[in-house]
Parts: C-alpha cells; sequence; structure tokens
C-alpha cells in the first residue's frame, strides 16, 4: 500500500449499536455487527485495513479520538446524533489530525432542521449520507482515494 498507510479506524457513535431496532426506513435492517462484517469485506478488496469503535459515552469517544495519533491513517466516522451538537468531539477529531471522512446512513439533510447541522463537517474532507450501508463502501473508496493522494511517489 502506499506510504500514507490504509489503516481506517471506523467509529460508530451514539446509539449506533441499535441498528437493526431502528426505523428501518431511515437506517436499514442491519445490526451493526453486520454493518462491520459487510464494511471490513469491502474494505479488505480495496487494500484498506479497519478497526471498529463504538461507544454510547462521549467522553469514551473523546479518549478514543485521542488515542489514534501512531494507530489510524484515517478516520471513517459516524456520530450518530453527537454529528449535531458536540463540540468536544469535534474539537478531539481535531486534535487527532487525520483525514476524515463523516458519514450517514439516512439522508440527514432532508429531515429535521437539527440534523442539518454538522458540528464535525468542517473538518472532514468528504460527507456522505442517506445511502444506507452502501455509503460505506463509497466512503472507503473515498478514503482510498484521499490516502493515495498523500502517497509519497
Ligand atoms: C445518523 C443520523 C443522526 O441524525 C442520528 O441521530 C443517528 C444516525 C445516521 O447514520 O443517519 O443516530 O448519524
Amino acid at each position: 500500500m502506499s506510504a500514507a498507510g490504509n489503516r481506517i479506524e471506523v467509529m460508530h457513535g451514539v446509539n449506533l449499536d441499535q441498528l437493526g431496532r431502528r426505523d428501518p426506513l431511515l437506517y436499514g435492517t442491519l445490526t451493526l455487527a453486520e454493518l462491520e462484517q459487510r464494511i471490513d469485506a469491502d474494505a479488505r478488496a480495496l487494500g484498506l485495513v479497519t478497526r471498529f469503535f463504538h461507544t454510547n459515552y462521549e467522553g469514551q469517544f473523546v479518549e478514543h479520538l485521542h488515542s489514534l495519533r501512531d494507530e489510524a491513517d484515517a478516520i471513517l466516522v459516524n456520530p450518530g446524533s453527537w454529528t449535531h451538537y458536540a463540540w468536544a468531539i469535534r474539537d478531539a477529531l481535531e486534535i487527532a489530525g487525520l483525514p476524515t471522512l463523516e458519514i450517514h446512513l439516512s439522508d440527514v439533510q432532508s429531515r429535521e432542521p437539527w440534523r442539518r447541522v454538522s458540528v464535525i463537517g468542517e473538518l472532514c474532507f468528504a460527507t456522505i449520507s442517506g445511502r444506507g450501508p452502501d455509503g460505506y463502501r463509497d466512503a472507503l473508496v473515498a478514503l482510498r482515494d484521499e490516502l493515495g493522494r498523500g502517497a509519497v511517489a
């Protein structure tokens, strides 16, 4: 792989462990474990290595971001509803200083007005939303391309 590395930290925020129980019209029918299996298979096919993290505790999410230096080359993050107001997560993402893609299963732009706000968006090189689980594959392709751009020839 490139000198820029291929380790993707996939981070799921609050309530995403409840996939499979949440509204299938918005979030699909896969459980989080099933979604992670798909992400892992797609990542391998693209030459990427994934590691997964989920918590419902904001402080743990922040501390995990702090731990990523030298552990990951890029972040794929769905913070759940923290996206819309959790400034501490925004600051921790800035401290992590890694290329980051923001993803949402549902189309947050076409839902309630408060979901249209993302406090992390300005730190992310791209945002994908409303494509369900398929969006994660698109995200991995974009992350591979982004990491490739950073590679030293
Ligand atoms: C979500 C969208 C958020 O607004 C919501 O709070 C979630 C999931 C998504 O993946 O569509 O928990 O991030």
